[in-house]
């Protein structure tokens, strides 16, 4: 990205209210909405005219074949990333929620740990069971100045018998992008012990300048034999509603368990949604650069109103993605801050416990809206100290 980038401005909060999506229907006007991961800012004009094209050709059948989407993405990887993904090894089907349940239904026996990384995405801790699996959790260390995996405890899960990690990268809710050394060791313990590693890579688009992202899938043998990613322009796109998500196999092993799934897994994928990822993954790079731009330059507001009016919230800024994870255990807000947040503040935040128990005294709090929405927001949660 060169300083030639433009940011993209969020929507006012008049025109915000009148969508009908989760962030806008669930609280009365008097709440901020700072909780769910959707964006403010208005789509990629690439991308609302290839849905809109699609819409008046009465182009809304069934997709044909992933084709579009994964060559659309390959190109992508390799001018974002450097990374030579090949098109073949690429399936879809409606969203990485579902991406994530039907791989580890292909790898798991039921009762099977799956290994995840907490504080993490909450519907992790479902997605497993839906899948058949037992939840195993080994907390990231937090030495103070940052985050880091506990490689005894993940090589002692494995030993246990662990046949899958769910791997989040970069993490939500804590915007940690995860380096090459990291990611090519969890490839070698996972090949160690014969495990898959799911990587969950919905946030990697949106990663700041300021870090390097490394897809999994890119790290080594061992990562492409034990390795499948899933990813979709949803999170970095605003994308969600229009259900496209991506499976990727970068070895012929891999690629036998992705053909493994019922054909319908396939079927499921929206066409709307493969044009407007293929639209995003083709003719929306400057669109996606000034949203890291406007995303990076909150972050940087965030830590000077919370140092100005609510010194006792500690937040330690993300180097991806729009969601930051603020530790109100200072202030005494109890396990659950949001509920404080809603109710004295309101301001809509996700609570911290449902990231794991790691997050007792945290919430998460969306940072993809405009500057002065953030101030406000911290505002009325100096407010209600
Ligand atoms: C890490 C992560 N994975 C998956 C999802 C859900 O993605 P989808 O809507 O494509 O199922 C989210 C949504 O916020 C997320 O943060």
């Amino acid at each position: 990205m060169t300083d030639a980038v433009t940011p993209v401005h969020a929507e006012t909060l008049d025109i915000l209210r009148l969508r009908t999506s989760e962030k806008w229907v669930t609280y009365p006007a008097d709440v901020l909405p700072l909780f769910v991961a959707e964006m403010d800012y208005p789509l990629a004009p690439a991308i609302a005219d290839a849905i809109i094209a699609r819409v008046r050709a009465s182009d809304t059948g069934y997709v044909a074949s992933p084709a579009p989407v994964a060559q659309a993405f390959s190109g992508f990887a390799k001018r974002r990333w450097g990374w030579e993904v090949a098109p073949a090894g690429i399936r879809t089907t409606t969203d990485v929620s579902v991406a994530i349940v039907e791989t580890l239904r292909q790898v798991l026996s039921p009762g099977d740990h799956v290994v995840i990384t907490p504080p993490v995405y909450p519907p992790f801790f479902d997605m497993i069971p839906e899948a058949g699996g037992r939840v195993v959790e080994v907390p990231l260390v937090d030495d103070g100045t940052g985050w880091a995996f506990d490689f005894d405890e993940l090589e002692a899960a494995f030993a246990d018998g662990a046949r899958a990690l769910l791997l989040c990268n970069p993490q939500n809710p804590l915007g940690l992008v995860h380096s090459a050394t990291t990611l090519a060791r969890i490839a070698d313990l996972a090949a160690r012990f014969d495990a898959y590693v799911v990587s969950d890579e919905i946030h990697a688009p949106l990663t700041h300048m300021d870090a390097v992202f490394t897809p999994f899938l890119s790290v080594s043998d061992a990562a492409r034999e034990h390795g499948i990613a899933v990813t979709s322009a949803s999170k970095a796109f605003n994308l969600a509603g229009v259900k496209c998500a991506l499976m990727i196999a970068a070895s012929p092993r891999i690629t036998a368990i992705l053909d493994r799934m019922p054909e319908e897994v396939l079927w499921r994928t929206s066409i709307l949604g493969l044009h407007g990822s293929v639209a995003a993954f083709t003719s929306s790079d400057d669109w996606l650069d000034g949203v890291i731009r406007s995303i990076e330059q909150n972050r940087v507001l965030l830590g000077n109103l919370l140092a100005t009016h609510l010194p006792g919230v500690r937040y330690r800024e993300p180097h991806s993605s729009y969601l930051t994870w603020l530790d109100f255990r200072e202030l005494g807000w109890g396990d659950d801050p949001s509920i404080r947040a809603l109710d004295v503040a309101r301001v809509a935040l996700n609570p911290g416990p449902s990231f794991g128990d790691l997050g007792r005294g945290f919430a998460r709090m969306n940072i993809a809206c405009a500057p002065d929405v953030l101030e406000v927001a911290v505002a009325r949660l100096a407010a209600a100290r």
